[in-house]
């Protein structure tokens, strides 16, 4: 009896460990961790899909459960001459989705960025009417019951929430983009559509983006959701921004999904003033003034930021569909080139190396706590 006494300390410590193994097991991913709440998805380069790095392959697995092509579905890719589409990448992106049991999601079919040249050439009506029809149709028909969701239309707004003046709208005025969410529901009629933009959380433009989708509505036209791309910065915009966005998109029946998430923690050349605003600063010491490692104060600021961003989107987990990040590790991220060229940014949640930074934790945190 003493024995057992003596030893029953040790057994239910052993007893809770393995609980603890076994619940940490389970909750050790992302899309474990957000089961439930929405799904969690990246962003796959052309090597990611090609299953080039396996490392990078188990990780995409163990943490994400949907994925956006980060180009190859766009038009200069997919549609590189009139007569001629290369659907090489995307079916083997549509089967990596389907093999990883993923949400997968189409990017995008109506963009005026990193259009096929033969595209840009086209200059009237009718020729870009049947453009429309063509494309849109043959890629949706193409992935029926295989895409989860489209973004049908891509950045169709300027900033002031005026509609931009692109090779569409200069071609086919406004009616354009009620006949794209036409089109692609006549493929599809089951597919998600969704109209997807940058700074849509900013008043104005969210303004912008309602009549947007208020309008293709009244034409007939279906829109499930809103994309709300979130290529954001860590002062701003602010959480109450994002929070009234999400509310007056999911006022309209809308599904609101963040589908480009990334935090940029380097300089912006155009918050500075005046001549700052300029090429000058490429490789420039200030722009670029973490070239090594990312100092511990800005990796805690990041996870800070993190924290609060998904703190909102736990609390209306009930309107939100997806959050995406815009790749899977920081040497993958566009904003090492963009908007200047060759900078080393720290904008995800996992490094270079793979590795989980402290933000990753400080999101995986939001949900152990509850538990
Ligand atoms: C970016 C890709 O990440 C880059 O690799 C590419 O060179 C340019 O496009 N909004 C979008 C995305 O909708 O498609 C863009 O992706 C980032 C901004």
């Amino acid at each position: 009896m003493k024995l057992i006494n003596h030893y029953l300390p040790l057994l239910s410590l052993f007893i809770l460990g393995s609980c603890n193994a076994q619940k940490s097991e389970k909750t050790t991913s992302l899309k474990n961790s957000y089961k439930g709440d929405f799904y969690i998805g990246t962003a796959l380069s052309a090597d990611q899909i090609n299953e080039k790095n396996v490392k990078e392959d188990s990780l995409i697995h163990k943490e994400f459960n949907a994925i956006t092509a980060e180009n190859i579905m766009k038009s200069m890719f997919v549609h590189p001459a009139k007569d001629k589409y290369d659907f090489t990448l995307s079916d083997k992106f549509v089967a990596y989705g389907k093999k990883n049991k993923m949400f997968i999601h189409g990017h995008t079919l109506i963009w005026h960025s990193q259009l096929a040249p033969w595209m840009e050439q086209i200059k009237d009506s009718a020729e870009m009417k049947a453009f429309m029809k063509d494309h849109i149709t043959t890629i949706v028909s193409k992935y029926k019951g295989s895409i989860n969701s489209w973004d049908v239309v891509n950045e169709a707004l300027n900033d002031d929430g005026t509609l931009r003046k692109s090779i569409f709208l200069n071609t086919l005025g406004e009616s354009y983009l009620a006949d794209a969410f036409k089109l692609a529901a006549k493929a599809d009629p089951k597919v998600d559509l969704y109209y997807n933009d940058y700074n849509n959380e900013a008043p104005a433009k969210r303004e912008g983006t309602i009549n947007l989708i208020k309008k293709v509505r009244a034409a007939g036209g279906k829109v499930d959701g809103v994309g709300i791309q979130a290529h954001w910065r860590l002062e701003s915009p602010s959480i109450e921004e994002i929070e009234k966005s999400i509310l007056a998109y999911s006022a309209l029946g809308l599904k609101v999904a963040f589908t480009e998430l990334d935090i940029t923690v380097l300089p912006n050349p155009w918050d500075l003033k005046g001549a700052d605003v300029n090429q000058n600063f490429e490789g420039s010491a200030k722009m670029n003034p973490y070239p090594k490692a990312l100092p511990d104060s800005i990796q805690t600021k990041l996870a800070e930021r993190y924290a609060s961003i998904f703190k909102l989107f736990l609390k209306h987990k009930d309107k939100i569909s997806r959050v995406t990040f815009w790749g899977v590790h920081d040497g993958q991220s566009w904003l090492n080139d963009w908007p200047i060229k060759g900078r080393t940014n720290y904008p995800l949640l996992f490094d270079t190396k793979l590795k989980p930074k402290k933000a990753y934790y400080s999101v995986m945190q939001l949900k152990e706590v509850k538990q």
